[in-house]
């Protein structure tokens, strides 16, 4: 069993941050989102990992990821040169499957079940494909599938405008090499794409066996601003423990499950979790309210900050309003001078600098 991750696209809803970088290696809880994916298939026992990438961000994910090893897996890097759509990207990695069967991720997936259960389903049933459903308020967003009383396949389209079911496909599918077959047999979609969606239909038509499965627990699809707080929030919820020895100075307060890395400074500030604070930031003045992740070097003074997402490098001075529901980028600067505003909310990108004089 191999793996496929996908890595590439364009990242257009989570714009600016993905003007200037991949939109899987936006971190959540301090930890870029691809990462979770290949923890889960490791975990899965699978360590022979392909992640398709594109020429814009390709390098970025690859630097950042490595080969494998932090994970304890195998990871070759395929370059899909254009993005004609996911059956393309099979297509392209296609010399790395081999007739191997796999399992396709999308890598801004992040799911809280494990991928045990699937595989075996998948391979106890020596399935052609197995794909995960969850029932969505907006199925129109996503690849639809019609299931009949018996919980067999019926139909799957990408993003119906009337949509047959509210059962959305998740981007986590189990394939058998009899695949590449159909994807040989499907032709570009209206908007110019090879997509997954018609060469599992093209499997379902020819009488192959597919079968979906429920997904329990929680999904997010990080593509948009909100899912990305949203995820932040479970990530935080579920993973941050409570640190013992944080290193703070006596006028600052600790509250709840917060961690913090190596040589970052806490100065007279509040802190309440669940909050991840990364390596060399200097928080001063300041209170960090929970369901923030705030990352390697990020400098906060007399800011105040809660539910949001900062990334390396950024620096919050003299915003006494509080900070909410925000991603803020790398290097972004906000650098206040008085009269103050009322309320204040951001998506700001990479390299930003707001100062509100
Ligand atoms: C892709 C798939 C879609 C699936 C979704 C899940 O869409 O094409 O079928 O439901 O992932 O994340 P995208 O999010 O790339 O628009």
């Amino acid at each position: 069993m191999k793996a496929l991750i996908l890595s590439g696209g364009k990242g257009t809803r989570l714009r600016p941050l993905t003007y200037t970088g991949a939109k899987q290696l936006v971190p959540v809880a301090n930890k870029p989102i691809l990462w979770y994916g290949i923890e889960g298939i490791v975990a899965a026992g699978i360590t022979d990992i392909g992640i398709i990438i594109s020429p814009e961000t390709g390098e970025e994910v690859k630097v950042k990821t490595g080969d494998g090893s932090r994970f304890g897996a195998k990871i070759t890097y395929i370059l899909q040169s254009e993005p004609a759509g996911l059956a393309h990207a099979v297509k392209v990695a296609r010399p790395f499957l081999g007739d191997s069967p796999f399992i396709m991720y999308l890598g801004d997936n992040l799911i809280q079940s494990q991928l045990d259960p699937f595989l075996e389903t998948f391979n106890k049933q020596k399935l052609d494909a197995l794909i995960l459903l969850r029932p969505v308020p907006n199925p129109s967003a996503f690849g639809v599938a019609k299931v009949d009383e018996n919980g067999r396949v019926l139909q799957l389209v990408e993003k119906p405008k009337v949509p047959p079911s509210n059962l959305a496909l998740v981007g986590i599918y189990f394939f058998a090499p009899s695949i590449h077959e159909a994807i040989d047999k499907i032709q570009p979609s209206a908007r110019g794409e090879l997509e997954i969606t018609d060469a599992i239909q093209n499997l379902i038509d020819r009488e192959k066996h597919v079968e979906a499965c429920n997904l329990d627990g929680w999904w997010l699809d990080t593509g948009k601003k909100d899912d990305l707080l949203s995820a932040n929030q479970i990530i935080l919820d579920s993973c941050i423990v409570a640190s013992t020895e944080l290193k703070v100075d006596a006028k600052s307060q600790i509250i709840g499950r917060v961690q913090i890395g190596e040589s970052s400074e806490i100065i007279n500030s509040t802190v309440r979790g669940p909050v991840v604070i990364g390596e060399n930031c200097r928080i001063e003045n300041s209170f960090i309210g929970p369901y923030s992740s705030i990352a390697d070097r990020v400098t906060m003074i007399d800011a105040d900050i809660e539910h949001s997402v900062i990334l390396q490098g950024a620096k919050i001075t003299g915003i006494h309003q509080r900070i909410v529901d925000s991603v803020i980028g790398q290097r972004a600067q906000i650098i206040n001078a008085p009269p103050r505003p009322k309320a204040l909310r951001f998506m700001i990108g990479d390299d930003s600098q707001i100062e509100l004089v």
